[in-house]
């Protein structure tokens, strides 16, 4: 019998509520085409987030500021086609929602109509609080993203650990209260202090998903391609590499190689 995508129980953001609450860890990955998206959802991950850190491992620039909205909605179209489970939250891109929250609410709805995602995750606190209840009054659920936020790579000079000093640690404890307080669903916290992530996952009561926030969190997140081992220069002290991939597909393509070269490839049994 073929699996039908209604027959799958959909994860929704009331079970992502619920599993913080009955102490349930939540599992993200980033994902940002078909193929990709079909394995991790079969495998089970709770939330597929459709990165602008697409903008670094798919499209090999230095930063995530140069992917446009045009080039996020091919990703998440890809990525929707293919999932039958996960919940689907999607980056709107740097320059296409800090100008004011008629610009948040027209990228946003362009995400969620022509890619067909779940929800959509923007980068800020109070600086970007009119946009947000804009997007949530028009019934798109959002989440937020704290600490170390890419976008805004040029205001901090490097990609070194956020909300060390009391000063920015407060602000961020106020930001995640207020992006609660606004309804978001869930809020990730970027490369800060392992206790400061604890102290905001115990006094906000949406999920907290961190990536470098250690484990006291409700859930974690990492980008498919790190984890799987398929970029390699990059390893931070957070990152868990669970395979090599890397060095798998540059073996497969070295046979290949070699059996082409070597007229070993096709055989007759791969001929008509
Ligand atoms: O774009 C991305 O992959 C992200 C994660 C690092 C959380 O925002």
């Amino acid at each position: 019998m073929s699996i039908h995508k209604s027959d799958i129980k959909k994860i929704t953001t009331h079970q992502l509520q619920a599993m913080k609450d009955r102490g349930e860890k939540i599992s993200m990955l980033t994902a940002y085409d078909f193929s990709m998206a079909s394995l991790i959802d079969d495998a089970g991950v709770d939330i597929i987030l459709v990165g602008d850190s697409a903008s670094n491992v798919m499209a090999g620039h230095e930063t995530t500021l140069p992917i446009t909205l045009d080039q996020m909605i091919y990703h998440a179209s890809s990525v929707v086609r293919a999932v039958k489970r996960a919940f689907v939250v999607v980056d709107i891109p740097f320059g296409s929602y800090q100008g004011n929250s008629s610009e948040a609410l027209r990228s946003v709805i362009r995400v969620m109509k022509e890619s067909g995602a779940h929800s959509v995750k923007m980068e800020g606190g109070a600086e970007i609080k009119e946009s947000i209840i804009r997007v949530l009054s028009a019934g798109v659920p959002v989440m937020g993203h704290l600490g170390l936020t890419p976008q805004s790579i040029y205001k901090f000079g490097t990609y070194s650990v956020r909300a060390k000093e009391d000063e920015e640690a407060e602000k961020l404890v106020a930001d995640a209260k207020l992006l609660e307080a606004c309804g978001c669903f869930g809020i990730v916290l970027e490369k800060i202090p392992a206790e400061l992530a604890k102290r905001v996952a115990e006094e906000v009561n949406i999920p907290i998903i961190g990536i470098g926030a250690g484990p006291h969190v409700d859930g974690q997140v990492l980008v498919m391609h790190d984890m799987l081992g398929i970029t390699t220069e990059f390893k931070p002290r957070f990152l868990r590499q669970y395979a090599d991939l890397g060095s798998t597909i540059k073996s497969a393509v070295a046979s290949y190689v070699k059996d082409v070269k070597d007229r070993d490839f096709p055989s007759d049994k791969e001929s008509y």
